[in-house]
């Protein structure tokens, strides 16, 4: 892959910024290495420019209790189909995410995830430090933000990505803290995938098995995050605002900090609601569902807790992003235009990867006015 070098890499103060990158990523200990070794302050290249900082600052409680509402959870086993169906299209249409319950996925399977992660991020460093690498072509990878050197700002979380499907890796190439608990989890995982995939197929007013064989659920590859507390939260971020690349991502949170940016609203938190999965539409799904359904662009603020990391599973759902040739566009009834043009999953992944987490990689496809009517 190649790191595009930021346009300014020596900043007016003389701060060589892609030195600091490369000395903090050689020491392949990531941000929780910084943590072990007691830092009071966050080096520069983690401060980000305040207005991608706004409204960091807690809200109130009562906007944690009306974030609840404006968040819709969703019982996939209390309402008829049609019903639960309903739900998620709106939700879909609205916010872009939603949180539900009665999932199927075992708790046993969600904590143990969680305490994989955990357990493979606490382990000494010489033992991490093996899985640390940006070569793409490996599987399993560990790293501190994987978009270091194209980022304007660095992130304060670290994290383990696995590629799980099509092609698992062989369980002795997962670190040993996470092996069984991955699989068991991506599993798991995929199932709820597949169930999502045929509702929305449904509220689309598509067959239930549409989208499956489209190929939207191919591929997934897991980002494990680990957030650890941060001495100067205000001045940084655990994740930076972006949209997800995928058809559809399932997330695993185990304390808040995850927020949603809404037209009206700007930045909610989506409350974490023990038991529950949050589930959100990627750009390829707003791409193929024309623009009905949406891409919602989310952050995850650094993590203000004195002594508790904050550990998320994210599992991004695609079409095969290596293998797949086919073209997907919009899907329309002929009545209305299409609103983005037709490109391979490989093509907008690799397009997004390019542009790093900041930016919005879907508008780069979308077709202009004149392009409609020809
Ligand atoms: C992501 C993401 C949120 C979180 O990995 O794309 O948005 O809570 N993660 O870690
Ligand atoms: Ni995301």
């Amino acid at each position: 892959m190649s790191a595009t070098e930021p346009a300014a890499s020596v900043a007016s103060d003389g701060f060589d910024r892609r030195r600091e990158l490369q000395a903090f990523d050689d020491t392949k200990a990531g941000v929780k290495g910084l943590v072990d070794a007691g830092v009071t302050a966050i080096p520069a290249i983690f401060r980000h420019a305040p207005e991608s900082l706004e409204a960091t600052s807690s809200p109130p409680p009562t906007d944690v209790v009306a974030a609840g509402i404006i968040i819709p959870v969703i019982d996939l086993a209390a309402a008829p189909r049609g019903e639960v169906a309903n739900q998620m299209k709106r939700a879909a249409e609205t916010v872009g995410f939603f949180q539900v319950t009665n999932h199927g996925v075992p708790r046993e399977r969600m904590a143990g995830v969680l305490a994989g992660v955990r357990r493979f991020n606490e382990q000494p460093a010489e033992v991490k430090r093996r899985f640390y690498t940006r070569d793409t072509a490996r599987k399993v990878r560990f790293s501190s933000n994987y978009d270091l050197f194209q980022s304007k700002a660095a992130n304060w979380r670290d994290t383990l990505f696995c590629e799980l499907a099509p092609d698992p890796p062989r369980p002795e190439e997962l670190p040993e803290a996470v092996r069984d608990v991955m699989l068991e989890y991506g599993d798991a995982a995929t199932k709820l995938a597949l169930w999502v995939l045929e509702l929305l197929s449904e509220s689309l007013g598509l067959g239930s098995d549409h989208l499956r064989q489209m190929g939207c659920a191919q591929s997934l590859n897991v980002a494990s995050h680990y957030y650890p507390p941060c001495p100067e939260p205000h001045l940084t971020l655990g994740t930076s605002r972006h949209a997800d690349a995928t058809f559809v991502t399932v997330l695993l949170q185990d304390m808040g900090g995850l927020q949603v940016l809404l037209d009206r609203r700007g930045w909610v938190d989506v409350p974490p609601l023990p038991g529950a999965l949050i589930v959100n539409i990627g750009d390829f799904l707003q791409l193929v569902s024309n623009g009905r359904f949406r891409s919602v662009e989310h952050r995850v603020l650094a993590n203000k807790s004195r002594d508790t990391p904050r550990v998320s599973v994210a599992c991004f759902f695609n079409a095969d992003t290596k293998r797949s040739t086919r073209l997907y566009g919009p899907i329309t009834d002929g009545s209305d235009p299409p609103l983005y043009k037709s490109v391979t999953a490989r093509e907008f992944v690799a397009y997004s990867y390019s542009k790093g987490l900041d930016g919005r990689p879907l508008e780069h496809f979308r077709l202009g006015a004149e392009e409609h009517y020809s």
